[in-house]
């Protein structure tokens, strides 16, 4: 059972075309783990493109809490780890973010050992976390389970197994045990191979954060492995550094222009290297549109996507780890082919219940067949009718915006919070591309059921 917050909701009247520029925001899934590596070191550090939503600003009172001195203004964040005195993070504020975990890395970098409640599932699935439990182990550490905590201490570096298999590319564990791996690394003063890492972007650009603050890895992208030595961290006394674009806010907002029938231009990063250009993050989305039969064209400042008025091809793909087309488009996808006049097919890979936003767009008129809790049948092209619908969780909030977006008549959006946690100025971006949505308070109650 899960609380709604029905403070606020967001009025949409359907059937707006979208048009218009997009400037993408940066990287939620980018920020936080620069955030939380930055308490690893002894100097303060400057993010610059940190976007100003919920998940960040949790994160940022974590680190309040364990002493850190923060300072967020205008997409730049200042970190100043130097008073940092905790490594116990409790669970009032740990439960408030799943990602509060990607500190256990970190914090056991810098104290040799940390507490942090055992995460829980969420709206999208189990989200298990065997892989940096095992391997803390295989690196030499005591993993206890007590009160709900999960305590990893007493590295002995007698027990450090210097080759870690992952069974599942995980972006988590990999984040995670990146810092552990150099905590033994360089107790042990040898090398560790983790095979089978995340290549996500935003788990390369943390390497590329960790290099120039001085650890000594070694990756390779393609055959995903990672390769920690023994190092010294360096004397810096100030470090800055450039968070990546988001790739899945850039994507919904595609989504819903082709969606609604309409185009947009996405501006593209002039300063990051080739691996974080979104034309290439985004290639598994952009590659199906094309299939689809939108219009997608590619310039040196940006990526124009439009509708043409062609028969559109009816979309079959499944979700992967990078660079496979991302789960944390599914929903999104699953609502762009409810504007297509076809059955489309759309497989969940990833996680085991990320179809539950799937009720609230029922809720406007959609067909869609769930089979197994993994494949989407979508039946597209009926006229979907404006209702009041909720937010279920980010992704799939995302998802119902973009469905009220073509929907015909009003559509209340209750749950705001969801969207908030990772779309920065949604209301605003929306509207600027013409769509015609409204951020509100509530005041009456209007939903009385539980997820
Ligand atoms: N898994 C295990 N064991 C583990 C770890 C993961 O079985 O020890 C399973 C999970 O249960 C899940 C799958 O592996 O089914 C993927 O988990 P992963 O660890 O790769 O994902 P994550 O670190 O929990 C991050 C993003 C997600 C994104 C996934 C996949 C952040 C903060 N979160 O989650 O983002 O969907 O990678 O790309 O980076 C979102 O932004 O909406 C979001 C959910």
């Amino acid at each position: 059972m899960y609380n709604i917050d029905d403070s606020e909701i967001i009025e949409v009247v359907g059937q707006e075309k979208l048009e218009g520029e997009l400037i993408p925001q940066g990287s939620k899934n980018g920020a936080l783990p620069l955030i939380a590596a930055s308490i690893a070191f002894d100097y303060p550090i400057k993010l610059y493109n940190i976007p100003n939503i919920e998940d960040v600003n949790i994160l940022i009172s974590i680190l309040k809490y364990i002493n850190c001195q923060v300072d967020f203004n205008k997409n730049e964040l200042l970190i100043d780890p130097r008073k940092i005195d905790k490594y116990e993070i409790p669970w009032e504020l740990a439960s408030k973010m799943r990602a509060s975990f990607d500190l256990l890395g970190p914090i056991v970098f810098r104290f040799s050992k940390a507490r942090i409640p055992f995460p829980g599932g969420c709206l999208i699935g189990n989200r298990k976390v065997d892989i940096h439990l095992y391997a803390a182990k295989q690196l030499g550490f005591e993993v206890e389970l007590t009160k709900g905590d999960v305590f990893v201490h007493n590295f002995n570096k007698s027990k450090v197994n210097k080759v870690i298999n992952f069974w599942i590319p995980s972006v988590g564990a990999t984040k995670n045990v990146i810092f552990l791996a150099a905590f033994a690394a360089n107790i042990i003063n040898d090398e560790i191979l983790i095979n089978n890492i995340a290549v996500e972007p935003e788990v390369i650009k943390l390497f590329d954060f960790l290099l120039n603050n001085g650890f000594n890895i070694e990756y390779s992208i393609n055959k995903k492995y990672l390769k920690v030595k023994p190092f010294k961290i360096k004397n810096y006394t100030f470090y800055e550094d450039y968070n990546i674009l988001d790739r899945i806010e850039t994507g919904t907002y595609i989504l819903a222009a082709l969606a609604t029938k309409g185009k947009i231009f996405i501006k593209e990063d002039s300063y990051s290297k080739e691996y974080f250009k979104l034309s290439l993050m985004l290639d598994s989305l952009l590659s199906i549109l094309k299939q689809v039969g939108f219009n997608i064209e590619y310039y040196n400042d940006g990526i124009y996507c439009a509708y043409e008025n062609t028969k559109l091809q009816p979309i079959d793909i499944e979700t992967g780890y990078y660079p496979d087309f991302p789960t944390d488009l599914q929903p999104q996808l699953v609502s762009l082919a409810l504007s297509i006049n076809s059955v489309s097919t759309i497989k969940e890979k990833i996680f085991d219940d990320r179809f539950i936003y799937v009720n609230e767009l029922r809720r406007l008129g959609a067909d869609i067949d769930i089979l197994d809790n993994k494949i989407a049948i979508v039946k597209g092209g009926n006229e979907l009718s404006g209702a009041k619908v909720i937010a279920t969780d980010i992704r799939g909030g995302a998802a119902i915006l973009i469905a009220t977006l073509f929907a015909n008549n009003t559509s209340i959006i209750s749950n705001v919070y969801q969207l908030k946690r990772g779309y920065e100025n949604l209301i605003d971006k929306f509207n600027n591309l013409k769509a015609n949505i409204k951020l509100k308070s509530n005041k009456e109650k209007i939903y009385e059921y539980r997820f």
